[in-house]
């Protein structure tokens, strides 16, 4: 684990930012506490034994042939996937990538990174600094952290731990970026708290959820996704009101249509 992180990872354990890798190279250790959290297929787990409860759509998360498929013309750059959502990934990519305004931002948090598909091109861009990938999901990270070295990807790690509680000092990013996940999370609230917390004055905080569509049909709508698949749904003035007491400003629509919007947002 890159010298460089130690100060900014945070020991979930006893919440000291003390973590450093072993000579080993196979585990992480807190320097405080001594709690000690292994490096697997180039994953750093911070969650070791803790258990979960799973909403359906979790379940595919943790599915190994939807995460092979995950990146594919089957899935999320699949046709189906365009016509729901009304933009195809490569243009939501576009749009983010141009937002996050990656150019000497310094590290940058993918926060809820599934296999990557966010993580490599950001780390491409990246001038300076590192990508951290962050998911709960151990065989997502294990695909991102295999994607990444097919790529030869040097300035990324991935880390396995929960959005609810990032395991990082504050400030450490001057950009986080979270898609196609907030509508996963047991409590968006909460999640755009720490991300606030994590995220520097001036960073960039991009976003890709499921949209709560206009009037009846998008009320059932988005009653049915959270009751069957555990999805919740949030229209671009839900997020606005989520940031806004976090002292987020400079908010951008870049896509509200069909079952998904794409924002961003800046701090301070
Ligand atoms: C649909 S994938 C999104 C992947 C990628 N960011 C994208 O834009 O396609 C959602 C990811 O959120 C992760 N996730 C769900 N709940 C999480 C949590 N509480 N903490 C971290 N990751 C979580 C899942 O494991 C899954 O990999």
């Amino acid at each position: 684990m890159p010298e460089s992180l130690n100060s900014m990872l945070r020991c979930p354990n006893c919440k000291n930012s003390h973590l450093e890798g072993s000579a080993s190279g196979q585990t992480s250790n807190c320097k405080d506490c001594g709690a000690s959290f292994s490096i697997q297929d180039g994953v750093v787990d911070l969650l070791p034994g803790v258990k979960f409860d799973r909403s359906v759509s979790q379940f595919f998360m943790e599915f190994s042939p939807v995460v092979r498929i995950y990146e594919s013309k089957w899935w999320r750059r699949s046709s189906v996937a365009t016509f729901l959502l009304k933009i195809s990934f490569d243009q939501e990519c576009e749009a983010i990538l141009k937002a996050a305004g990656l150019k000497g931002k310094g590290d940058l948090l993918d926060l809820a990174c599934g296999p990557g598909i966010y993580t490599r091109p950001m780390a491409r861009k990246l001038s300076r600094g590192r990508v951290i990938g962050l998911d709960i999901s151990f065989p997502m990270l294990r695909q991102a952290a295999a994607n990444a070295e097919k790529e030869n990807l040097k300035n990324i790690l991935f880390i396995r731990a929960n959005a609810m509680e990032l395991p990082f000092a504050d400030s450490s990013f001057g950009c986080v970026n979270c898609t196609g996940a907030l509508h996963l999370f047991p409590d968006a609230r909460q999640v755009t708290r720490e991300v606030a917390r994590v995220l520097a004055p001036k960073g960039t905080f991009t976003i890709s959820a499921v949209r709560r569509g206009p009037g009846k049909a998008g009320q059932v709508r988005a009653f049915f996704l959270d009751r069957i698949m555990g999805i919740r749904s949030f229209t671009p003035g839900d997020l606005e009101s989520m940031l806004l007491p976090h002292e987020f400003s400079r908010f951008q629509v870049l896509h509200d249509q069909g079952l998904f919007m794409v924002m961003s947002a800046a701090r301070g």
